[in-house]
């Protein structure tokens, strides 16, 4: 019995010494201190306190020593980093591909040599600009983690704000001459509603289009792949569409011409044709001496007859639908309608009207069969009621001619 309680007492002995000594004097003693911003406070969020890399892996320092003087005066203690400094001091670790690989062979260990060729690194490092981002403007400090996790600063749907933390500050950028209104058009556009509103992480951030450490605006060159990525039948076509050379030799950006680049918008099927609001009409005219308005008006036409041949379908099936028909094999035919519809206007892209054509003649040829289909139930649904009237009709006679002849022969009885 003594034995047992001495070997239990000795192993919590063990066991409290372990914790302690894996405890970090740096961590208590500062959080005596500060407060809910201050170091101590956020690292337990923080990936490299998480994996076991303690205040000394990045400051240096002794964290059994209880004393911040005799801390400083150890050996390799880094204090503070300049603004300037820190791209190098992340690196010392992220850059050094054998000490990562230990770690986590998964990441990649390219960052400073990307941040080094964008606008914000080539500012910050040749020009001395500490204005412009740093790795610790996108990631924080004493919080860096993963994107994966929510909290994270370069979670997709919070790198809006971190980029817009600087590039929505019209005071912060002054001196610079670059938009600022870029956070609030993103806002209102398709993909910043869909990230931000919807949820829809396959939605582009900032990121997605200048890039995590090489962020820079992307070229006229570039631009259809950056788009591309997510919306490759549509830069396929672009590619193969006579607009390709000519938009790549008048330095014309390629999707955001007609798209523009933040505040993009749910498209219209007015944008297509030779009136306004047409796009078309911004470059070309009737007499340019191209076909372009020709082929406007022509894709504009199909469209338009695909438009309302779905629209009388969908009238006709619905007005089916409420007499209590079955329809189900006219619903799933107005589906395909729809995804005819939704082609049509991607093959729009490739600015040739054989090429959008066939797939508006399928559109239109379903539509109008739902439409035929949806009138023959119509039709069955009145010759039925006017069957139900006449049976109704025949047997209330048939009642009364009965009644009538029993009444006669009681009569002739009494
Ligand atoms: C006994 C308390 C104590 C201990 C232990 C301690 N610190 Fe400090 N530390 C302080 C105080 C106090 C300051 C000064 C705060 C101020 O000036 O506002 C400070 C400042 C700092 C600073 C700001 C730069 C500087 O040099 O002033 C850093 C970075 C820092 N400590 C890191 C560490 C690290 C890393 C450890 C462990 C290896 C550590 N501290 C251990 C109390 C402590
Ligand atoms: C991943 C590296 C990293 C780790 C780990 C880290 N720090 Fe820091 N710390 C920095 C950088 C970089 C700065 C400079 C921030 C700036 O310039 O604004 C800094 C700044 C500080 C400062 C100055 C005031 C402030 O909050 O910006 C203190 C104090 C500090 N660290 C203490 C600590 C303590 C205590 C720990 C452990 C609990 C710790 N740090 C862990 C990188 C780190
Ligand atoms: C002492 C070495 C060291 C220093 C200095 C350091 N890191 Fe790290 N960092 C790591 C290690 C190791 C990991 C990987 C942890 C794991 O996944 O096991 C990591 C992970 C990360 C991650 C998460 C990666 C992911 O997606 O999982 C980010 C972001 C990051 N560090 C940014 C920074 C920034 C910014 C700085 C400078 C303020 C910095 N690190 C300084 C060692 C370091
Ligand atoms: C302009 C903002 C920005 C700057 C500056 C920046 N990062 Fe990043 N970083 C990001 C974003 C956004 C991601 C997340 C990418 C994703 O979605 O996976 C990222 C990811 C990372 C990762 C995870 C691995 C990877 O490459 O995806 C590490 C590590 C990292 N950054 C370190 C650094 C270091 C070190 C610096 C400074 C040399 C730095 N970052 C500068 C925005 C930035
Ligand atoms: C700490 C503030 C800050 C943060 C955070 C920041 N930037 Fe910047 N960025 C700047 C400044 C300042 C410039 C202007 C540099 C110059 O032109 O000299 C700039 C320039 C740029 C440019 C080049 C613009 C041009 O036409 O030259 C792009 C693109 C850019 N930032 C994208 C981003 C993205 C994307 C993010 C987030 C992932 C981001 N920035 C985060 C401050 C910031
Ligand atoms: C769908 C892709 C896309 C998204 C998402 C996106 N951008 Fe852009 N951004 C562009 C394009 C394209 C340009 C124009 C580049 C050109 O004209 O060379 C541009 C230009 C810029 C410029 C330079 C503006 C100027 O006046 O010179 C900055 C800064 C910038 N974007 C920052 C951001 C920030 C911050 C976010 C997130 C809030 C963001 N971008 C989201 C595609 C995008
Ligand atoms: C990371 C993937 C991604 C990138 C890159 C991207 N988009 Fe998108 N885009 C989407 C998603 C997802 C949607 C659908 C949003 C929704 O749910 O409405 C969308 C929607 C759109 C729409 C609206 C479609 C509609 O029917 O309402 C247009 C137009 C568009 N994007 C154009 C562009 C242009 C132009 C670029 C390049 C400057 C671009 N996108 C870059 C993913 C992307
Ligand atoms: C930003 C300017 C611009 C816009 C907007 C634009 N185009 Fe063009 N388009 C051009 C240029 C430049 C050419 C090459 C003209 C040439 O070959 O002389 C061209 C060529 C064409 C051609 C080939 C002409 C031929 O004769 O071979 C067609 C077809 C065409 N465009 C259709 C359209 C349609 C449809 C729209 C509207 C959806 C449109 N374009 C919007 C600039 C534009
Ligand atoms: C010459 C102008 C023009 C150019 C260049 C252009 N588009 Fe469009 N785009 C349109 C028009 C017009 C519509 C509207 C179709 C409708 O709703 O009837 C549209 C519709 C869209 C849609 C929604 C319909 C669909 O396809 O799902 C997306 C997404 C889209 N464009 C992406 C792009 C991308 C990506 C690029 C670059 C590769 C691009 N666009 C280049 C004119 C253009």
């Amino acid at each position: 019995m003594k034995n047992k309680i001495i070997i239990s007492i000795l192993i919590q002995i063990i066991i409290a010494s372990a914790v302690y000594s894996s405890e970090s004097n740096c961590l208590n003693c500062h959080s005596d201190f500060e407060d809910e911003n201050g170091a101590s406070q956020m690292i337990t969020k923080d990936i490299h306190w998480q994996k076991g890399l303690g205040c000394e892996g990045c400051h240096g320092g002794d964290p059994e020593l209880d004393d911040m003087d005799e801390v400083r005066e150890v050996k390799g203690y880094q204090g503070i980093p300049d603004t300037k400094d820190i791209p190098a001091f992340c690196a010392s670790c992220h850059a050094d591909a054998t000490y990562m690989h230990e770690h986590n062979p998964s990441l990649p260990t390219d960052q400073l040599d990307k941040y080094k060729t964008s606008v914000h690194g080539i500012q910050l490092l040749k020009e001395g600009d500490t204005k412009v981002a740093n790795c610790i403007s996108c990631h924080t400090v004493h919080q860096i983690n993963s994107a994966e996790l929510p909290h994270s600063s370069t979670h997709p749907q919070n790198i809006p704000g971190t980029c817009g933390k600087c590039h929505d500050d019209a005071d912060y950028m002054k001196e610079y001459g670059i938009d600022t209104n870029i956070l609030s058009d993103y806002t209102v556009s398709v993909h910043g509603y869909a990230l931000l509103e919807k949820g829809d992480l396959g939605a582009p951030a900032c990121n997605d289009c200048h890039g995590n450490h090489g962020a820079a605006p992307p070229g006229v060159s570039s631009l259809a792949a950056v788009c591309g990525t997510c919306h490759a039948i549509e830069a396929e076509l672009f590619n193969d569409s006579p607009h390709k050379q000519a938009f790549e030799e008048n330095d014309i950006p390629m999707c955001e011409t007609c798209h523009s680049n933040h505040k993009i918008l749910h498209p219209k099927d007015e944008w297509i044709g030779s009136k306004e609001p047409s796009l078309c009409i911004e470059c070309h005219s009737l007499d340019d001496g191209t076909i372009g308005l020709e082929t406007a008006d022509a894709i504009a036409a199909t469209l338009e007859k695909l438009i309302h041949a779905h629209s009388e379908a969908e009238t006709t099936l619905s007005e089916a639908k409420e007499k209590g028909m079955m329809t189900t094999e006219e619903e799933f035919l107005l589906k395909e309608v729809e995804q005819s519809l939704i082609q049509t206007r991607t093959r729009l892209h490739s600015f040739n009207k054989d090429s959008v054509e066939p797939k508006a003649v399928v559109g239109i040829e379903k539509a109008n069969l739902v439409r035929t289909n949806s009138a023959a139930l119509i039709d069955e649904f009145y010759f039925r009621r006017i069957g139900l009237g006449i049976a109704t009709l025949f047997i209330t006679l048939l009642c009364i001619g009965l009644y009538l002849k029993i009444r006669n022969s009681e009569k002739e009885k009494s």
